[in-house]
């Protein structure tokens, strides 16, 4: 279905001041949002406007309760300029489903992705063109209605925002096994895109940090045993040849990047197993040699290499190479900047009549 997105666009555009070599980490925003408002048990007003800020009740319901729910994703530009985004449609089911967890409405999978790629049209002058860089996307969803009482909110905001990013993660990383603190567990919101669960991520991640660590591995609630993710990041190790990543058991994100990984691994020829898999048995792993790589995956990062674990008192050494990931890693580029063919037909190129 074609929706009527109406556009009005800034006088001039801020673009000319970003310096594309040097980008800094989520502090610059393009000149325009797209925007939406839920009402009356509809979305309605779908529209593009220059990036303004959002009048906000003290009493909206999201600043209380926490109903706020997001999502990320990029868009990178082709040889020729044509700008892309990566498997929309799977961040457009996804939020649906972060939305039907945390009790609030469904936005339309089609309006989504005509969202994004009417901003994306909009805001092309501002994509880094360089391999690994990209527009970052930030679309979500919040409680606006004023309201103290505990209920599903009534009225909603749906936007979506976009900042230029350029190459994260160039080191390899240290994580910390989190054994006190957990992100989630069974019945919980760990496979919603909520902004709680990031909320309650922050205080473990700082801590882990003053210790020395980039990010925070996460286990399983119960026994503090199954590995779950690391902060927003899937996990993949390569135990004796083949690739294992924890199971999705409703209490892991349904990764974007974990299931196009997934594809790309086996194409390569690698099994891939998704099972549930311990802290112990990557210790075991690592005293064997049989624990040949690890990597995080993620839209933001594309693929972190992992190099060591600091778990309890014991520091799991990984590996200080990742010829596998490194793979997977360039291939993901090149389908993403058009460079290798896109077999699997992923990219959902932008249409010029929108630019
Ligand atoms: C908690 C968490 N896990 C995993 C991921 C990776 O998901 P994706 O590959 O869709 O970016 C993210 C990022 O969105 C995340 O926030």
């Amino acid at each position: 279905m074609k929706h009527n997105i109406p556009i009005k666009r800034v006088e001039k555009s801020k673009v000319e001041e970003l310096d594309f070599n040097n980008i800094p980490l989520g502090r610059t925003f393009t000149d325009h949002m797209f925007i939406c408002d839920y009402e009356n048990g509809q979305w309605n007003n779908p529209r593009v406007e220059p990036l303004h800020l959002i009048p906000t009740h003290p009493a909206a319901m999201a600043l209380h309760y926490g109903q706020a729910i997001f999502e990320g994703m990029k868009a990178t530009v082709d040889s020729e300029g044509i700008p892309m985004l990566f498997r929309p449609q799977k961040n457009a089911k996804r939020l649906n489903l972060s939305a039907d967890r945390m009790g609030m409405p469904h936005f339309p999978e089609d309006l989504f992705v005509e969202g994004l790629k009417q901003l994306v049209a909009v805001e092309q002058s501002w994509i880094p063109p360089q391999e690994g860089s990209a527009l970052y996307l930030r679309p979500f969803m919040y409680a606006d209605e004023p309201f103290i009482g505990m209920r599903a909110a009534t009225s909603f905001k749906f936007i979506i925002i976009a900042s230029p990013s350029g190459p994260f993660f160039t080191k390899r990383i240290k994580l910390y096994a989190e054994t006190k603190y957990i992100r989630a567990a069974e019945g919980g919101t760990g496979e919603a895109k909520a902004a709680g669960n990031y909320a309650a991520a922050i205080r473990p991640t700082e801590l882990a940090k003053a210790k020395g660590y980039d990010q925070v591995l996460w286990l399983d609630a119960a026994e503090h045993k199954y590995i779950q993710e690391v902060g927003t990041m899937n996990i993949f190790f390569k135990i004796d040849g083949k690739f294992i990543t924890p199971k999705r058991d409703g209490a892991i994100l349904d990764g974007i990047t974990r299931m196009s990984v997934i594809d790309l691994l086996r194409d390569k020829g690698y099994e891939v197993i998704e099972r549930p898999i311990t802290i112990d048995e990557i210790s075991e792993a690592s005293k064997k040699g049989t624990l040949e790589e690890s990597f995080g995956t993620g839209t933001a990062v594309g693929i972190a290499y992992i190099q060591e674990i600091g778990f309890g008192d014991e520091t799991i050494h990984v590996s200080d190479e990742s010829p596998v990931g490194l793979d997977v890693n360039e291939t993901l580029n090149g389908i993403k900047t058009g460079k290798i063919k896109d077999t699997f037909n992923w990219m959902v190129k932008i249409e010029k009549e929108l630019a």
